[in-house]
């Protein structure tokens, strides 16, 4: 009998932990003597047939290192091909039983299309953004928290020294997790989500507060995905793949404020820092949970499914239910953040 093949793909933006879920895969397989091959840039490669045989070897050294070992991008086969024919020659030429699409909604939602059309498909779910509902949480967002956490800690201190307004960019294109977590645990003053409207009044209200009480500077945390203060139109921009570019907003907000305080404002970007370099241990142990069940059940010939974090529980769910919807940040959490602002 052949033994089951199975492919593996990361599509959509990279996320730290991802190299930790292939490696995990791969080993997995290997015990359970499944052979594994990797489709290299995503999407991508399986439609123009980009693929290598992946072996213990080739993960060696890797479960640390952000990006991923596979290259990803954001081509989609139904957006920039005509769905399963623009696959198909790949899936068959490789012997592809199941294919193990590490992604966020986007690309979830596009497995899920093609498991439809009769391709074994298992997701795992990745994004720094945290906003696939179907599971408790994502790998990537822990590291991104981390990260914007450390930075908020920095930019602290020198907004204390100079008595600023320091505004802290963190990325969350339509949902505030990064934001919100970020914020509470680096202390912010004022915490913008794109689930929740804002008023820069109220914001300079906070601030002004903390002046009175001899508290001379502040630290506001935008999600770059908040819409620009009213009055302020921006074009919308979109990357070579058509998905509109966020990044920028608190640029816009910072003079707002200084107008509105007569403090002055400055603005950090965190941007791609959110997504690069090395995991932390919650990620690395996520990613390497999620990418040996998803093995487990590829080679059961399980398919259509996501694998998910239920409590401590991993569990399969129907991809359907994992595209169902996205998860913006509880309230009642959000709420306990506002009440610490100022
Ligand atoms: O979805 C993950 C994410 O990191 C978002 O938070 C961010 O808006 C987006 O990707 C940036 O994508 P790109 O690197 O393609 O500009």
């Amino acid at each position: 009998m052949s033994r089951t093949v199975i492919g593996v793909l990361t599509a959509g933006g990279d996320c730290p932990g991802l190299n930790a879920v292939i490696r995990a895969v791969v080993r997995r397989a290997e015990q359970i003597g499944c052979e594994v091959v990797g489709v290299l840039d995503g999407w991508k490669g399986l439609m123009e047939g980009d693929t290598r045989p992946l072996d213990r070897e080739s993960v060696r050294g890797i479960i640390h290192l952000g990006g991923t070992i596979l290259g990803t991008s954001r081509m989609d086969p139904f957006v920039h091909g005509d769905g399963w024919p623009s696959v198909e020659a790949t899936v068959k030429r490789t012997g592809i039983d199941t294919l193990i699409v590490i992604g966020g909604d986007g690309s979830l939602r596009t497995a899920l299309e093609l498991s439809r059309e009769g391709l074994g498909v298992v997701g795992v779910p990745k994004t720094i953004d945290n906003d696939i509902a179907a599971t408790d949480v994502t790998f990537g967002f822990d590291t991104a928290v981390e990260i914007a956490t450390e930075a908020i800690d920095r930019i602290s201190t020198t907004a204390e020294a100079h008595n600023r307004v320091m505004l802290v960019e963190v990325m969350g294109r339509t949902q505030g997790w990064i934001a919100t977590y970020a914020g509470l645990a680096g202390g912010a003053d004022a915490i913008l989500i794109p689930e929740v409207p804002y008023d820069l009044e109220e914001v300079a209200d906070i601030i002004r507060g903390r002046h009175r009480r001899g508290r001379n500077y502040s630290i506001v945390v935008v999600a770059e995905g908040v819409d620009p203060p009213p009055g302020i139109a921006t074009a919308e921009q979109l990357d070579a793949f058509g998905f509109r570019r966020v990044g920028g907003v608190a640029y816009q907000i910072a003079p707002v404020l200084e107008e509105l305080t007569g403090f002055e404002a400055r603005v950090t970007v965190l941007g791609h820092l959110q997504r690069g370099g090395t995991p932390t241990a919650f990620d690395r142990v996520l990613a390497t949970r999620f990418g040996a069940e998803a093995a487990d059940l590829a080679a059961e010939g399980v398919d259509g499914v996501m694998v998910a974090l239920r409590g401590t529980e991993m569990q399969a769910v129907s991809l359907e239910e994992a595209c169902a919807d996205v998860r913006g940040v509880d309230p009642r959490l959000y709420e306990v953040a506002r009440s610490f602002f100022g």
